[in-house]
């Protein structure tokens, strides 16, 4: 993967990188623009004053690329993703077993959310081998990987009115312009976690580039429904759907721009 010291030790490479997507943005093509959008970003940069009018249209462009925000639920099939109670009993882990984790680096979460989140993910990094006293359970293996990743990973908070973390690597986000700053940044995936009106809010907002759904076989009856508040029509497409040998069904959807 390119980074920034392979960039200082190949800069012919990193040059040609950025001719070669320059070149199929040119011509309309799709840039393979994940991997390598924090280097291109900054090769355009490096060469703006000698690429000046082609690299302004090229970053807008490449803005609009960027950094995907991914959320992932777990969802009943009558689109509950917490009981009446605030928690889905029906989910065994919270692992992200959304794959996510080596493609992001940074968290989203809704301000409903995140004090339980904290507080979860905190008594796993605490003790790993105690039962949650939420749960009376003991965490999953890769539970404890997830609170790992979770204490050196950002995590953007999303609300008007928290205004204190117990984790130093969190913020705050006031509104969805401040997401969409976010997104312009440099680096790799965002992950938004949830709960269900940031995601909604989010999903309307045109933020959310990709939604992957773990389908539980369960109807959930009354509880929190993840689509709730949304209140426009929107496609999607979908790009992978794979049954899983515990009756849960793993769905992979691109949401498309609204024209
Ligand atoms: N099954 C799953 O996979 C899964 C995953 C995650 C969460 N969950 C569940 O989801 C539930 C939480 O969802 P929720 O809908 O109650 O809460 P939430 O989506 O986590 O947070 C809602 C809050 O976010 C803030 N907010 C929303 N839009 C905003 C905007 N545009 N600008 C600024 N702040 C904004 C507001 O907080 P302020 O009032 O502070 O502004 C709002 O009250 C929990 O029950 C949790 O268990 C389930």
């Amino acid at each position: 993967m390119l980074d920034e010291s392979f960039m200082r030790a190949n800069r012919h490479t990193t040059r040609n990188a950025f001719w070669a997507c320059a070149s199929r943005l040119r011509r309309n093509q799709c840039v393979p623009i994940n991997r390598v959008t924090f280097v291109t970003h900054r090769v355009f940069r490096q060469h703006l004053h000698w690429a000046h009018d082609l690299g302004y249209t090229l970053c807008g462009r490449l803005e609009i690329a960027m950094r995907k925000l991914i959320t992932g639920m777990k969802m009943s099939v009558d689109g509950m993703i917490a009981g009446p109670d605030g928690y889905a009993d029906w989910v065994e882990t919270w692992s992200d077993e959304y794959g996510l984790t080596q493609q992001i680096d940074a968290c989203i979460v809704g301000g409903g959310m995140y004090p339980g989140y904290e507080q979860y993910w905190t008594a796993i990094q605490n003790e790993p081998h105690k039962p949650l006293p939420m749960t009376g359970k003991s965490p999953a293996p890769d539970e404890v990987k997830w609170s790992l990743f979770a204490a050196k990973t950002p995590h953007y908070v999303l609300s008007s009115t928290l205004t204190e973390a117990l984790w130093p690597k969190t913020t705050f986000l006031r509104s969805l312009n401040d997401v969409a700053a976010l997104k312009q940044k440099p680096g790799k995936d965002i992950y938004l976690m949830g709960g269900a009106r940031v995601t909604a809010g989010l999903i309307e907002g045109g933020l959310v580039d990709e939604i992957r759904l773990l389908l539980y076989p369960l109807i959930a009856g009354p509880g929190k429904a993840l689509f709730a508040t949304i209140a426009r029509r929107r496609a999607l497409e979908l790009i992978k759907a794979q049954p899983l040998n515990d009756g849960r069904v793993s769905l992979v959807y691109r949401a498309r721009k609204e024209t």
